[in-house]
């Protein structure tokens, strides 16, 4: 089937690339041309698994391409997905400046029925203003023809979004026209097959349903990092009740790792905007709220530790991080833990040895030369000269590290863990002081 995916992010290139690689033609609509350029060239702009080698066998095969033609791009596809950006606006709310755009270019363009699916997260009854922006296009063009909205939010996992989207737990179709139906049961077909994995529900509820799993996922962090705080306080090891309530199938193991706070491109931004949708129609979201300020509480955590380890003095302390992306396999940096802890550590006066396996780059980006951050090749350099050792994404890497190279490199032998990948006994064994998140035999009342 002929596909056109506006916006080549994350979504739509990770979208597009999987529809092409189970055999239908993709174009890849985008703004910025000198994106198009770089892909047209091989050069994939963010690091995810996996993706690389479809996006090369897929142009190869000539059943993916890349353009920023909007009229070329409209009259390719009988199926016109949206994957376009939508960025919080000040008020945390979902700016939709670039979905409605391509609805409109959509509507200047078209000459025959098309079905136009939104991927982008975006508040509910988005469909309807999408739908309405189109129609005032052929308006003007003076014509009558039909076309359908769906809502087909995405549910990928950045770091393993190809594998999400190969092997997807569910895929969620809302519309009400039959025509649309059949059309989005064609195009996922490939994905499909060894059982039903499309609910088809109405359109609003669709767009709920992408912020209610993320809202939900959210909320499970946020209840553990906030035991997690008590059980600092109580004395009690929040790995032992993990596992402890994750025993219950009714909870489940999934999701519920206490740590330093989410981050990433959908958590916070879309526990915000559900709670401003909810303020919109005069429904206070207490719970929403409360796992926003959980969360952005918990990102101080690990400063907070340290700050108090070293009795509220870090003036020219060096701290060695361990980890900037916002969680591993990805070089995302988008709210993640790290800054938080880096910016609290530069306003105390300390200075930050980084390193992360993906992120520098994105750090260098994103910081420059910023006095006080030094961006390291490995991580052993990154402890070279430091006090102390932090740790903010549980990379793989970081999981059985060089204990005695640990001790022997940093000044002062303590371990700021936000991610509790150590065993508190073997750390101490290594004689190392240990603090970790709700970890009660280490917490830092009692220093
Ligand atoms: C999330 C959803 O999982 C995905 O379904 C949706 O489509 C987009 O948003 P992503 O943002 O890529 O995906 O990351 P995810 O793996 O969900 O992790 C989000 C954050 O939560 C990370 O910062 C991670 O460290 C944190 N997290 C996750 C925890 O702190 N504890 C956990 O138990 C799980």
């Amino acid at each position: 089937m002929n596909i056109t995916i506006f916006g080549t992010g994350y979504v739509g290139l990770v979208t597009g690339a999987c529809l092409a690689d189970v055999g239908h033609h993709v174009l890849c609509m985008d703004v910025d041309q000198a994106k198009i350029d770089k892909l047209k060239a091989g050069h994939i702009p963010i690091y995810e698994p996996g993706l690389e080698s479809i996006v090369k066998h897929t142009v190869e095969a000539g059943r993916l391409a890349f353009t920023t033609d909007t009229a070329e791009a409209v009259s390719h596809g009988v199926l016109q997905f949206i994957a376009v950006g939508t960025p919080p606006d000040e008020d945390g709310s979902a700016d939709l400046q670039y979905v409605t755009a391509v609805a409109r270019t959509i509507g200047q363009h078209m000459d025959e029925y098309k079905v136009v699916v939104d991927k982008s997260t975006v508040p509910v009854g988005t469909a309807d203003r999408v739908h309405a922006a189109l129609r005032a296009e052929l308006d003007k063009r003076d014509l009558e023809l039909d076309f359908d909205v769906v809502s087909n939010p995405e549910f990928l996992k950045e770091g393993a979004a190809v594998n999400d989207f190969m092997k997807p737990d569910r895929i969620v179709v809302g519309t009400s026209s039959d025509r649309a139906v059949d059309l989005l049961r064609e195009v996922y077909y490939p994905f499909n097959r060894s059982r039903d994995r499309m609910i088809f529900m109405d359109v609003r509820s669709a767009e709920l349903t992408k912020y209610a799993a993320n809202a939900m996922l959210a909320t499970k962090i946020s209840f553990m990092n906030e035991v997690a705080n008590l059980a600092e306080r109580l004395g009690a090891d929040i790995e032992a009740v993990r596992q402890g309530i994750g025993s219950d199938p009714r909870i489940g193991y999934h999701f519920i790792y206490p740590g330093c706070g989410y981050g990433g491109s959908c958590f916070p931004k879309d526990v915000q905007a559900l709670a401003r949708t909810a303020a919109d129609c005069d429904y206070e979201a207490r719970l929403l709220n409360a796992v926003e300020s959980v969360n952005r509480a918990q990102k101080h955590v690990l400063f907070d530790k340290i700050s108090h380890y070293f009795q509220g003095d870090l003036n020219g302390k060096v701290v060695a991080l361990w980890g900037l992306a916002f969680k591993p396999n990805t070089d995302d940096m988008r709210e993640a833990s790290s800054r938080a802890l880096m910016e609290d550590l530069w306003r105390a006066g300390a200075k930050v040895q980084a390193y992360d396996p993906e992120a520098m780059r994105e750090t260098q980006r994103i910081f420059g030369d910023r006095d006080g951050l030094t961006l390291c090749g490995t991580k052993e350099q990154a402890l070279k000269g430091a006090d102390v050792l932090a740790i903010c994404t549980e990379w793989k890497e970081f999981r059985s590290p060089d204990f005695d190279g640990i001790v022997a490199a940093l000044r002062e032998p303590a371990v700021f863990d936000g991610r509790n990948l150590y065993e508190p006994e073997m750390l101490e064994r290594y004689g190392l002081v240990y603090y970790a998140i709700g970890r009660g035999r280490t917490q830092f009342h009692g220093v």
